[in-house]
């Protein structure tokens, strides 16, 4: 099985960014524990970060016949971008959101996800275990839909 990680913008500046927010860890260090966890749970995992919403829409068509999910922490571009929920509907790869704070805790603008109802589920507030929480929610979803 393999799955894609994405991360959206700004999130190449977590361990300084805010970190009464986003936590110290970098985000090196959470796809390290990443790829730790995916050999625990025998999937192969693989990372993108852009701050580029083309760049993050040609990520998840790349993904096509490549990848069986994705988790997606797409930042900002959670609550503004209709060009990244039309690439994942388009690609039908199922993918979880995922977000390090708890988003429904913070400014109003931040309640609305345009991802969150085509996805498996959405984990958030939990710092990097978000992630790592839902790479496990997308790959036993995943193992449940294969039999
Ligand atoms: C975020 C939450 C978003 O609202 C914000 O724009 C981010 C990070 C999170 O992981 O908590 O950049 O997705």
């Amino acid at each position: 099985m393999r799955i894609l990680v994405l991360h959206g913008p700004n999130l190449n500046l977590l361990g300084t960014r805010e970190p009464g927010t986003y936590g110290a860890e970098t985000l090196a260090a959470i796809q390290g524990s990443l790829r730790e966890l995916a050999g625990e749970l025998g999937v192969e995992v693989e990372f993108f970060q852009s701050n580029s919403e083309g760049a993050l829409v040609d990520a998840v068509q790349a993904a096509y016949g490549r990848f069986d999910g994705i988790v997606a922490n797409p930042a900002a571009y959670t609550h503004t971008s209709i060009a990244l929920r039309d690439a994942l509907l388009a690609v039908a790869v199922p993918f979880v959101e995922v977000h390090l704070s708890n988003v429904h805790a913070r400014e109003p603008f931040r309640h609305r996800s345009l991802l969150a109802d085509a996805a498996l589920g959405t984990v958030a507030g939990f710092g990097a275990d978000s992630y790592r929480l839902g790479l496990r929610g997308l790959v036993a979803a995943l193992a449940l839909e294969r039999g």
